[in-house]
């Protein structure tokens, strides 16, 4: 088994290790508005869910090659809301184009093809052919480094695709969504429709197969 000191990396070969391990990362697909009003839309994979109550999604936003603040941490710092939209097999490469960094006054999404739609409770649209979004407020920031931010909002308004939600149950048929996840290389991604099922051991499985040696919370 290789063990390898951290310390002895440089960052591109600490990235490497990361993204090849941490492995699939959904896409959180940002949608911010500059304080000049222009609409900014880019992709990170160094994101995920991290509580339920309250609803907090964090994202990994680094520095641009040149040691800029990019287009989304400037924007989620100054107006303190923004979308985070999903991302389906149908934008992918869509997606894959609003990686670009266009200058701060194009319009990403124009420039993708893909549409703006009103947001329900905060100011920057959410992207309409994304099959789910996130209202987000802003939290809290943890700064890692000089420009390198983790920023946690706190999800104030959901949309989600007919299709894909069963109302009546509050169920999100998640195998239907198509959703695609970053893994390891330049242009790796992974479907999420290799699944398997594994319930939870029951109470009574656990006493079974462990006895005495589970932890008796009285419950
Ligand atoms: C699938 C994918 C995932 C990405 N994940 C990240 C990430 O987690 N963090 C990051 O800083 N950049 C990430 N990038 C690069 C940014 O999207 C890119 O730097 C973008 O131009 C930033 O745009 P902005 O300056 O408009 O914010 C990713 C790109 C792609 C295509």
């Amino acid at each position: 088994m290789a063990s390898i000191d951290f310390n002895d990396l440089s960052p591109r070969e600490r990235y490497k290790l990361i993204v090849g391990s941490v492995v699939p990362r959904p896409i959180a697909f940002v949608t911010s508005l500059g304080v000049n009003g222009v609409v900014n839309a880019a992709p990170f994979s160094f994101f995920n869910a991290v509580c339920n109550d309250p609803p907090a999604l964090a994202v990994g936003v680094n520095q641009s090659a040149e040691g800029m603040l990019k287009d989304t941490a400037k924007n989620i710092i100054d107006v303190e809301e923004y979308v985070i939209n999903m991302v389906s097999e149908e934008i992918a490469e869509k997606m894959n184009v609003c990686e670009t960094e266009f200058a701060p006054s194009i319009d990403e999404l124009a420039e993708a093809g893909l549409t703006k739609a009103h947001s329900a409770q905060i100011a920057p649209p959410r992207i309409a052919e994304s099959p789910i979004s996130f209202e987000c407020r802003l939290l809290n920031t943890v700064q890692l480094a000089p420009g390198k931010y983790v920023f946690i909002g706190i999800v104030v308004h959901m949309h989600i695709r007919d299709d894909i939600y069963d109302a009546e149950r509050n169920y999100v048929m998640a195998e239907k969504s198509g959703l695609v996840a970053r893994m390891h290389g330049p242009g790796g991604y992974a479907r999420t429709t290799d699944l398997f099922d594994m319930p939870r051991l029951s109470k009574e499985e656990k006493a079974r197969r462990f006895g005495e040696k589970v932890f008796d919370r009285g419950e």
